[in-house]
This record gives C-alpha cells, sequence and structure tokens, in this order.
C-alpha cells in the first residue's frame, strides 16, 4: 500500500509527534515499510553532527522512479499523474497517466543510456516548464544519474559554473521556453556556456518553441528523433543505495558561489511522501497545482516527487500569472478544478495588486486548501489569501523550510492543527527546531511581556530528508551548516516562539537576501558587480519591498570610465545578468564615493542595511569607522 496514515487531528499530531521524538528510529521505521525496498535497510539511522555525516535506511537498496510509478500501475494506471497547462491557453494542453509516464520515462532513460549516461553521472537539466523537465529528472533518476536542474532564468555565466562544479558532462535543455509574451532562449545560453566546459559530451535537446538555434555536430542532438528512436522501451529501475545521490541543487549562500546542496535517494523519498501527505492532507484524486519552477527545490518536491510519490495527481504550469491575463491562475483552477493551491507570497501579493477584477466569473468552489512558501508571508496577504481565493473555506498551510531541508519543516498540517496568519506554527513530526542566541545558548525562556522567545532557529536531530554534503566540498556543508552552533544545523533564519511550541519565521540572519522568493547571496551579487571594470568596490543589502519581499540596494564606488556614462545603472545591472541572471538585479544602485568600514577594514553591512531599510534615526555605533563621514556622504544621496 503506498499510501500513509494520515494525521487526523490535533491530539493525533501531538501524539505522533511524541513517537518521533521519543523513538525516532521506529517512528521512521514504520513509515519506510509502505515503500518498495529493493534490498530491505539494516538499520534506520546512523547519525553525527559533528563530521557531520547521516545516513538514513543503511543499506537498504531502492529506485525512486519505482516508487513513483511502478508500483502504482496495478491500481492507478489508468489514472491521471501530471496535468500540463501551457503558457498560451488557446494552444493544447496534455495529460499524462501514470502507465503513459511510466512509458515515457523509460523512453527517456533509454536514451540517455543510449547517449552514454552511467550511474552516477551528474546530468544538468536547463528547460521551461514542461512535462519532459519532469520527465528527465525522472529518467534520471531511473538510470542512477545525479540530476542538477538549473532554474531557466540563470545566464550562462552561472550555467557554466555549476557545470564545472558538478562537473556534469552531459545537458538536456530546449530550443526555448515560453513564459508569458516573451520566448525565452535556453539552447543559446547553453551553447555561451559550453565554450567554458569543454568537457560536456552531449547535449539533448527538446524542440518545444520553434526559435532558431545552431546544432553542434557529435555533440548535439535533437531529442524527439533520439525518442522515436527507441520507440517503447523497457527500462528497469536500477538499484541505489539509500545514500547514493538523487540530486544536487544548486542554492546561494552567505559566501562564494552557489553550492550544491545533495539530497539521496532514501531519506528524500520518504520525507517528499510524508510531507506531501501530511501537510496537504492529500486525499486520492485531489488535484494538486503547485505554482513553483522545476528549476527550485519546491517544484523537485511539491511538483514531481511528493505527489507522484503519493500517487497523486499534480498540475504542471509553464507559463506566469499575469499572462494572458492576471487572471490565469483562477482560470486555471476553475479550468482544471483545482482541489490544492500552492504558492508564494510574493505572487500572493502582486495578484492583490489587480483588486477583486479577475476574480469576476470566477467560481474558485473547487479550491479546498491553500499553501504558501519561499518567504514570511505578510499578514495582509494572508487575509486576502484565505477570504479572496479560498472564500473563507480553505486551510492555508504556511510551510517553511529550505534547498537544504528537502521538504516542509514547520508547517500546520491542512484543516487538521491551528492556522495562524504568519506563522508556520508547529514542527512536523521528526523535527525537533531550537532557538539559539548568538553565543549558541539554546533559548527557552518566553519573555511573558512579549509572550515569544526569539532566537536563531536550528534543528537538533536529523530528519530523513535533510542534506547530506555540498558536492564536491564536504568541508563547505559542515562550515556552513553545522559549525556555527556545534551539534546543531544551522537554517541561518531567526524565529519566534510563543508558549505552545508555534514558530514564526522572520526571516534570514546571515547575508542571504529573499527576493521574490528566490535565495540570493550578497556576495554572489557583489562579486558581480565588481566584475564591472568600472566598479572599484560595492555592497549589497536587502530592503522591504512591497511586493518583492526584499529588494537589492547595492552601493557602489566607480572609478572615472563609469563615471563618465550616463546610465551607471542600467550598465550595472546588465553586467548583473550577465553573471547570474536577471532575478538578481538591483533595485536601487548608489554610487557613492565611499563605503562605512571598521578600521580593520570591514564593511559594516549593520550601518547600510538600515540606511536602504530607511531607518535613519538610530543608526548604531559609528564610532568605530575608518571615516564617519562617509555615512554622511551616504545618507545625503541615499534613493
Ligand atoms: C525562506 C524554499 C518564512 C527562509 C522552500 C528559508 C520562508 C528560505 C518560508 C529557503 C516560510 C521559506 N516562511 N520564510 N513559509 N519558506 N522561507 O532554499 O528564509 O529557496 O531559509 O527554499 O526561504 O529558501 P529556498
Amino acid at each position: 500500500m503506498s499510501k500513509l496514515k494520515l494525521i487526523n487531528s490535533l491530539e493525533n499530531y501531538q501524539s505522533a509527534y511524541q513517537h518521533s521524538i521519543k523513538n525516532p528510529e521506529s517512528f521512521w521505521d514504520e513509515i519506510a515499510q509502505s515503500f518498495t525496498w529493493q534490498k530491505p535497510y539494516s538499520q534506520v539511522l546512523r547519525w553525527n553532527f559533528e563530521t557531520p555525516s547521516i545516513e538514513w535506511f543503511y543499506d537498504g537498496e531502492l529506485n525512486i522512479t519505482e516508487n513513483c510509478l511502478d508500483r502504482h500501475l496495478a491500481s492507478k494506471g489508468d489514472q491521471i499523474a501530471f496535468v500540463f497547462e501551457p503558457n498560451d491557453p488557446k494552444s493544447e494542453g496534455k495529460s499524462y497517466t501514470y502507465k503513459a509516464l511510466h512509458q515515457a520515462v523509460q523512453n527517456m532513460a533509454q536514451v540517455l543510456l543510449n547517449q552514454g549516461v552511467q550511474k552516477g553521472d551528474r546530468v544538468c537539466i536547463y528547460m521551461g516548464m514542461v512535462p519532459e523537465l519532469a520527465i528527465a529528472l525522472l529518467a534520471c533518476a531511473r538510470i542512477g544519474a545525479i540530476h542538477s536542474v538549473i532554474f531557466g532564468g540563470f545566464s550562462a555565466q552561472a550555467i557554466s559554473d555549476r557545470l564545472i562544479d558538478a562537473s556534469a558532462e552531459f545537458i538536456i535543455t530546449q530550443d526555448g521556453a515560453f513564459r508569458g509574451n516573451k520566448t525565452i532562449p535556453l539552447k543559446p545560453v547553453i551553447d555561451e556556456a559550453l565554450l567554458q566546459c569543454p568537457f560536456v559530451k552531449k547535449v539533448m535537446v527538446l524542440g518545444h518553441a520553434n526559435n532558431p538555434i545552431s546544432m553542434h555536430k557529435d555533440r548535439d542532438a535533437w531529442l524527439e528523433s533520439e525518442l522515436l528512436a527507441v520507440g517503447n522501451a523497457e527500462v528497469k529501475p536500477v538499484s541505489m543505495q539509500a545514500e547514493d545521490p538523487l540530486f544536487i541543487l544548486y542554492t546561494s549562500g552567505s559566501t562564494g558561489k552557489p553550492k550544491g546542496v545533495v539530497h539521496t535517494c532514501g531519506g528524500y523519498m520518504v520525507w517528499a511522501q510524508y510531507t506531501f501527505e501530511q501537510v496537504f492532507q492529500y486525499q486520492d484524486n485531489e488535484l494538486h497545482f503547485c505554482t513553483a519552477d522545476i528549476g527550485w527545490i519546491t517544484g523537485h518536491s511539491y511538483i514531481v516527487y511528493g505527489p507522484l510519490l503519493a500517487g497523486a495527481k499534480s498540475l504542471l504550469f509553464e507559463g506566469i500569472p499575469t499572462y494572458p491575463e492576471a487572471d490565469r491562475f483562477w482560470e486555471i483552477v476553475d479550468k482544471h478544478q483545482v482541489d490544492i493551491l500552492y504558492t508564494a507570497p510574493t505572487a500572493i501579493r502582486s495578484l492583490m495588486g489587480f483588486g477583486s477584477e479577475p476574480f469576476k466569473h470566477k467560481s474558485l468552489k473547487s479550491l479546498k486548501k491553500l499553501g504558501t512558501v519561499g518567504e514570511p508571508i505578510n499578514e495582509e496577504a494572508w487575509q486576502w489569501y484565505k477570504t479572496q481565493v479560498g472564500q473563507n473555506h480553505c486551510p492555508i498551510v504556511d510551510t517553511w523550510w529550505q534547498t537544504e531541508t528537502g521538504g516542509v519543516l514547520i508547517s500546520n498540517l491542512a484543516g487538521i492543527t491551528p492556522e495562524r496568519a504568519a506563522w508556520a506554527t508547529l514542527p512536523l513530526p521528526g523535527i525537533q527546531p531550537v532557538l539559539v542566541n548568538e553565543q549558541g545558548q539554546i533559548q527557552t525562556e518566553v519573555n511573558p511581556e512579549t509572550g515569544y522567545v526569539h532566537g536563531n532557529l536550528c534543528i537538533q536531530f536529523p530528519w530523513p530528508g535533510m542534506i547530506r554534503t555540498t558536492y564536491g566540498d564536504h568541508e563547505r556543508c559542515k562550515n556552513n551548516y553545522f559549525a556555527t552552533y556545534p551539534g546543531l544545523y544551522f537554517t541561518g533564519d531567526g524565529a519566534y516562539r510563543d508558549a505552545s511550541g508555534n514558530y514564526r519565521i522572520t526571516g534570514r540572519v546571515d547575508d542571504v537576501l529573499n527576493v521574490s522568493g528566490h535565495r540570493i547571496g550578497t556576495a554572489e551579487v557583489e562579486n558581480a558587480i565588481n566584475s564591472h571594470l568600472g566598479v572599484v568596490e560595492s555592497a549589497v543589502v536587502g530592503y522591504p519591498h512591497e511586493i518583492k519581499g526584499q529588494g537589492i540596494y547595492a552601493f557602489v564606488i566607480c572609478n572615472d570610465t563609469l563615471h563618465s556614462k550616463v546610465n551607471i545603472a542600467q550598465d550595472i545591472n546588465a553586467t548583473i545578468t550577465q553573471a547570474i541572471g536577471p532575478i538578481a538585479k538591483a533595485d536601487k544602485i548608489q554610487i557613492v564615493s565611499g563605503l562605512p568600514k571598521t578600521r580593520s577594514g570591514k564593511i559594516m553591512r549593520r550601518i547600510l542595511r538600515k540606511i536602504a531599510e530607511g531607518e535613519l534615526q538610530n543608526l548604531g555605533d559609528t564610532t568605530t569607522l575608518l571615516d564617519p563621514n562617509v555615512v554622511d556622504a551616504i545618507l545625503k544621496d541615499r534613493l
């Protein structure tokens, strides 16, 4: 039986939670038993957070696609797995039954094998939101290749950085992707990236947008002709160790280049299905619409793996919420009779701006549950979501988690545990959060005046879906997540907890920005800006932005070459776009003559952050600055 037992009351949650804390091994063993293992595991968990070394379901063997597809065939072969809604509402959509998806994945897996992909090889996937993207992930997993999806908005430079880091020799891409009224070139960007990556052996290209591209002899192949050639392939799911890597996903940290977060086959599988079913309280036949892009972890876990493991129906949408009109999401909900909508606060806030007009002639009656993810949701947006979209009858789950956590860690369970605007509420079974102060002391006392305790959010016990390493650099994983507070996994987020154990996430406490739900490291943006010949130095901070949550504010010192240019900001943003992609463009660029630095030469970001946030009353202690006058000069020209 592939369906897990759903928690069905607050009391039931509490007892499950207690069981998971007191006896984690028996708790997870019971859940893991419902999956198909090619060889049973001999131990549920071995771990330490010092090295760190985390092993779940030790020496068990499995294939996640067997659990996503094969095991459903007998009972759900003819049920829909994916519903595809194309960018252009007038184009014909597509849907895949479990049987059809099973075949499509085998065909794609056969193509990969024919192209020379072997178990353990890294395959980079750079595509738009089309069904073949999900099929590509599953095809890799079927043959034991490690997929690394790169979001379709990243630049050639960002792609080559990732290809080099993962030493990926195979690429699956498409000619171009449709997004609103634009066609985004993808293959041409890959061609540019590959100028720096001569080690790439094969590029498989899906024809989709009909935009002009060039094909390199010997290296590039059209997927369609390859797929046709394999016919109805039969590719058995290869046996993977529970701790073999399933995928790498690059994400930004507070220092250096993005790091490749590694998730493994067994633990991620169990976590993806468990969290999907429990958080959304998924019932048979419900249609789940997660609006994220598969280029991010949310799409991996809650468009592809979680729903398929649960034998659910998942909707894959190619376009954007405002094309052709701002009612597109509501149009889709009615057209496909969506039961569960899972989106980001930034989308909610931007749709709020269109008022009630887009809801005219829409029913939305099919909706049963709503979810949000990616950034703190402000109370106003939560209320609007609740009343306008959910028409007051849908519970909202506020799901807090990260690329590194594989799936949701803190959230209410839809309709089962209490919801509360702007609060992620309770940890899922298995999750043991703690709040620590700067010194790493665990904070337990609730302040009697506020009713809360505040601190940096850490987790003190492993869960199946957690990060195992950062690809090719285990030290980096240790330093980033396990060294700040020894013995704890540090999330990088700050949070409040009330006396009943509910959490409210306040956002990042490190140098990571969250712009429209996208994680961007300030160091990455600074490096990009500094690569401009006309720039001497820069400092990047975030500031509150009505729609995006956070905006990017860059303070830049230029040399004469740039000073003479008319449109400095545009020029700098072009450089960012080239180095990272348009998602990292600065909203405000202030040219300054100096940056506030300590005598030891460290930039005092705290002061810049306050200036960017407009908190000018109390800039804090500026006496330790090398030159306090710098601050006055910056304030004078503040944007
Ligand atoms: C933020 C996305 C508040 C948080 C799944 C985290 C949230 C970062 C929430 C991870 C939420 C995510 N409430 N903040 N419900 N969900 N975040 O890796 O700062 O892209 O550390 O994973 O997003 O972003 P990532």
